[in-house]
């Protein structure tokens, strides 16, 4: 009686936290594969904002949009359409490594290509630190 009392309770409490990391996942999943996990932006300020504004403007705004709204001349027919970086909750939602994951290898199955190779690691980086300019900017 006493073990099946024990397997009882033991049961209560995996449903109890199974419940509570279900409630307390966050809306957007984030697998970032382990190489890219936990990476923080090494590159910050004005500079690399700045930088980071040029390689947007060039490698990004096409599909992205001049004002990273989405709305790029490219961008026309794309299904998912490119990511909003003004309005939506991206910004906001994404890690630094998710952020430079995609950037990095692409988004299978949409139109975001690898930049792998075409910007190297600092220059990805600077466009991050321009993205996230643009949501500290919003507030
Ligand atoms: C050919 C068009 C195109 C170009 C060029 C492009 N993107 Fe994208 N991008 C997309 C599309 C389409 C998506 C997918 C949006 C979705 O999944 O809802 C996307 C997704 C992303 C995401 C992931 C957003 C998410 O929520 O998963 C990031 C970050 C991103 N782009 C950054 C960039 C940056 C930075 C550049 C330039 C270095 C760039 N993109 C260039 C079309 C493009």
């Amino acid at each position: 009686m006493r073990s099946r009392a024990l397997v009882l309770a033991a049961t209560a409490a995996a449903a109890a936290i199974l419940t509570w990391r279900l409630v307390s996942a966050p809306d957007v999943r984030e697998d970032v594969p382990p190489e890219f996990a936990g990476r923080r932006n090494p590159l910050a300020g004005p500079e690399a904002i700045a930088a980071g504004d040029r390689l947007f403007h060039a490698n990004c705004a096409t599909c992205h949009g001049e004002q990273a709204d989405g709305r790029g001349p490219a961008a026309a027919g794309l299904i998912p359409p490119p990511t909003d970086f003004r309005g939506g909750p991206v910004l906001a939602q994404h890690s630094d490594a998710y952020l430079f994951y995609r950037v990095t290898t692409g988004k299978p199955g949409t139109a975001m290509p690898s930049f792998h190779g075409a910007l190297g690691d600092s220059e990805r980086w600077q466009v991050i630190a321009y993205l996230r300019s643009l949501a500290t900017a919003a507030r």
